[in-house]
């Protein structure tokens, strides 16, 4: 019940000094120096940094996509997350054509439901409204506690929303106050240029980036802009890839609108080129938007140092290379979307960014965690290291290298796109609310431990939190 973490370097968004922890009832209750609580468990954090715990704002565990199902499931996906210093994950829950919203939610709770190790919210897909479920989702915003609603303009067959649609979502959200995530690619071109690619003869993984340029990513970035402005909402650009796309943000964020952005570890450290290798090894790499020539790299981290990027997401959405990638060997359009990325999140963006001096390690832990905490209503309970806040910590060791690779990842996949890859940091023991899910690099949490967080709907104000 009770701990005290002690001899670590705390660091937070904005602070790195040496403190102890004292946790009780899974909440932190007191920071200071040498610490005795007489009947407290001892954790030594000597010589490593003592983290929030990591909030990863967009993945895709048990999701039904692209005529399969992604391969880490609640189990298997949030252990790797816990692995990787992840304590929370904020999940899109899929809706379906004229389905209640409501079913789909209490889909998504029963995916989760004794399984999950982390504490998890949701995020509300809306596909198609219907004028059942535009009366509905108000509502069920508030009751589920759901301050986020998501919008494909891609997947022009699969979830792809019109611009109506997106407009009303935005509308909808501005008066209850939650934020619209937004997929920013032009689906209905990109599907015209995979039919011109296939009627060529194009069959090879490479062909998935070059049926979605980077025009189409700054383009959908743009409208997805101007919509949510007009309707006076707040917009998320999840996984932004590209400068078309970072230039479109900024060029909003200097106006003075609500915009954030995401993105993601590969697009910061792998391109194009992944696509292009011999043989169907591209598919590992397929992903949408997917991966981008080099030079989009330094355009991503220079918006994420100067904060006009806000979180990494992981964008977890597995499929295994010898089994479901395999549907789309001969069609790279049948490729399924996606790729493992909720274990090294931390590792990529340690090692990546703060080892290379590209950033802070203050910065590390806001794009990590507390910007996504702001953004998505959990903050302060989540996303800090503070008096009341959850005890949701990672103890992490910057010095420690080690080798990523399927063959000791924790994902539901055979492989990693970061195969042989060495890293350089590492989460060693990581707690949810004072209790340990990983400890010493070992599994010890509790399946199903992990707790469903209702967020806050407030009304967006000029007060509303800016970043
Ligand atoms: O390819 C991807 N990113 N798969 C997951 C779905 C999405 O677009 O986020
Ligand atoms: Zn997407
Ligand atoms: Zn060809
Ligand atoms: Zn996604």
């Amino acid at each position: 019940m009770k701990k005290i973490i002690k001899g670590g370097l705390i660091a937070t968004a904005s602070d790195v000094y040496e403190a102890d922890i004292f946790i009780e009832n899974g909440k932190i209750v007191q920071i200071g120096k040498d610490l005795t609580i007489l009947d407290a468990e001892i954790v030594d954090a000597t010589g490593k940094y003592v983290m929030p715990g990591g909030i990863d704002p967009h993945t895709h565990l048990d999701m039904p996509f692209n005529n399969t199902v992604t391969d880490d499931d609640w189990k298997s996906g949030t252990i790797a997350a816990a692995f990787g210093g992840t304590t929370t994950i904020l999940d899109f829950c899929l809706t379906a054509g004229e389905e209640k919203l409501s079913t789909a939610v209490e889909k998504w709770h029963a995916k989760a439901k004794g399984k999950s190790a982390i504490d998890y919210g949701f995020h509300l897909m809306i596909g198609d409204l219907t004028p059942e479920t535009e009366a509905e989702l108000p509502v069920l915003l508030e009751q589920q506690g759901i301050t986020s609603v998501k919008v494909f303009m891609a997947y022009a067959k699969e979830f792809q929303a019109t611009d109506r649609t997106l407009f009303k979502a935005f509308k909808i959200a501005k008066d209850v106050g939650a934020v619209v995530m937004v997929h920013c690619e032009n689906g209905s071109v990109i599907d015209e240029l995979v039919e011109e690619a296939k009627r060529a003869g194009h069959t090879e993984p490479i062909y998935h980036a070059l049926t979605r340029p980077v025009e189409l990513e700054g383009e959908a970035t743009k409208r997805a802009i101007e919509l949510a402005h007009i309707a006076g909402a707040k917009l998320y650009v999840v996984h932004v890839t590209c400068k078309e796309a970072v230039d479109e943000i900024i060029a909003a964020r200097e106006k003075g609108y609500d915009v954030y952005g995401e993105t993601c570890p590969p697009y910061l450290t792998l391109d194009q080129s992944a696509l292009a290798q011999p043989g169907f090894e591209g598919a590992k790499y397929v992903w949408s938007p997917p991966l981008r020539p080099k030079y989009h790299q330094e355009h991503l981290w220079n918006a994420l140092k100067a904060k006009q990027l806000q979180t990494i997401g992981s964008d977890q959405c597995s499929f295994s290379f010898n089994g479901k990638k395999q549907l789309g060997l001969n069609d790279f359009s049948k490729i399924p979307n996606g790729g493992p990325f909720i274990e090294d999140r931390f590792s990529i963006l340690y090692s990546e960014g703060v080892t290379t001096g590209k950033i802070s390690i203050n910065e590390f832990v806001d794009m990590v965690s507390t910007s996504a905490a702001k953004i998505f209503g959990l903050y302060p309970q989540k996303g800090t290291i503070a008096i009341d806040s959850d005890a949701d910590i990672v103890i992490f060791d910057p010095q420690v290298k080690r080798e990523i690779s399927a063959k000791t990842h924790h994902m539901n996949v055979d492989y990693n796109p970061y195969e042989g890859w060495e890293v350089t940091g590492e989460p060693i023991s990581v707690l949810v609310r004072g209790e340990y899910v990983i400890k010493d690099k070992e599994f010890v949490g509790v399946l199903g431990s992990g707790q469903y967080l209702k967020r806050g709907l407030k009304p967006a104000t000029a007060e509303t939190i800016k970043i």
